[in-house]
């Protein structure tokens, strides 16, 4: 068995609801999650994207809807959270893959002093408030299913070691998930076996760049590893596991540069 290799639990009749779900990690976790059995609620702000995924897992077999929502408006939030309860009837997993690095994304070359105020307000946006927002919506229904259930924040390294000027913005809403966010519905959720981790990768190729980043392994993540500890947490084998941080990052957040 090769690192690369997909581990596999038996999900039949349990729905996940995945953000982020037209690309990279998001994306293999709902195609993984419909092989092994969930029904599966693609969100994204990428529609295109989301509707050919859910039409790839359909044609091998799997069920899945394709849910398009800007995760900044709450309104579109709900409609997702609708779409998941009246096509399926429960949610079991709520696992928040969109995200990103502003600077990244938004093309910021400035120092932090001037950075432009739309960019640091995205990353609170789509980073913090989108996965507070889909918990907001469909914690409720996850306890009145009363089939317990689980809920993941994709944290980062960055999160842990800080960001610089260049990514402070992504460090600290990241960590805000990885510790805010992961304890406190921890705390919330444990009354009814609802249980709530952060997945806390350093350097995935999901990008081919991401290969640039050093880490004390040499290498950055072949996404299926990151996945791999999304599944596992989301399985009964998992069931001692609450309120914590997992490090997936090749001991990233330890190094000093
Ligand atoms: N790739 C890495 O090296 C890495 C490292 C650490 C943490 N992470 C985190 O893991 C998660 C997934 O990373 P990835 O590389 O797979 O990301 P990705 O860029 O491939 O996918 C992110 C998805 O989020 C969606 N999105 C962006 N804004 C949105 C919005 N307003 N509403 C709804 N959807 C929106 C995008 O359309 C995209 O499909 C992110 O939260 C990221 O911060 C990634």
């Amino acid at each position: 068995m090769s690192y690369t290799d997909p581990i596999h639990f038996d999900f039949t009749g349990r729905t996940a609801v995945i953000t982020g779900a037209a690309s990279g990690i998001g994306k293999l976790s709902a195609e993984r999650f419909g092989e092994m059995g969930a029904n599966v609620v693609l969100t994204d702000i990428n529609a295109e994207g989301i509707e050919a995924v859910a039409a790839e897992i359909r044609a091998k077999g799997g069920k899945a809807i394709a849910a398009p929502a800007d995760l900044r408006e709450y309104a579109q939030v709900e409609s997702v959270r609708n779409a998941a309860m009246e096509t399926f009837g429960r949610i079991d997993f709520l696992i928040n893959c969109a995200g990103g690095s502003s600077g990244r994304i938004n093309h910021v070359t400035e120092p932090f002093r001037s950075w432009p105020i739309e960019a640091l307000d995205w990353s609170l946006e789509v980073n913090l408030r989108g996965p507070m927002y889909m918990t907001r919506a469909c914690i409720g229904d996850m306890i009145d299913g009363g089939n317990g259930g689980v809920i993941l924040y994709l944290g980062s390294a960055v999160g842990s070691r800080g960001g610089d000027g260049g990514s402070a913005d992504y460090a600290t809403t990241k960590a805000g998930l990885m510790f805010g966010m992961t304890k406190s519905m921890a705390q919330y959720g444990a009354p009814y076996n609802i249980r709530c981790n952060a997945v806390s990768p350093g350097p995935v190729l999901t990008r081919e760049n991401m290969a640039n980043t050093p880490t004390l392994l040499g290498r950055a993540a072949e996404p299926i590893e990151i996945v791999n500890l999304i599944t596992y947490l989301c399985s009964d084998q998992a069931s001692f596991i609450t309120g914590s941080n997992y490090a997936i990052d090749a001991g990233r957040a330890c190094q000093h540069r």
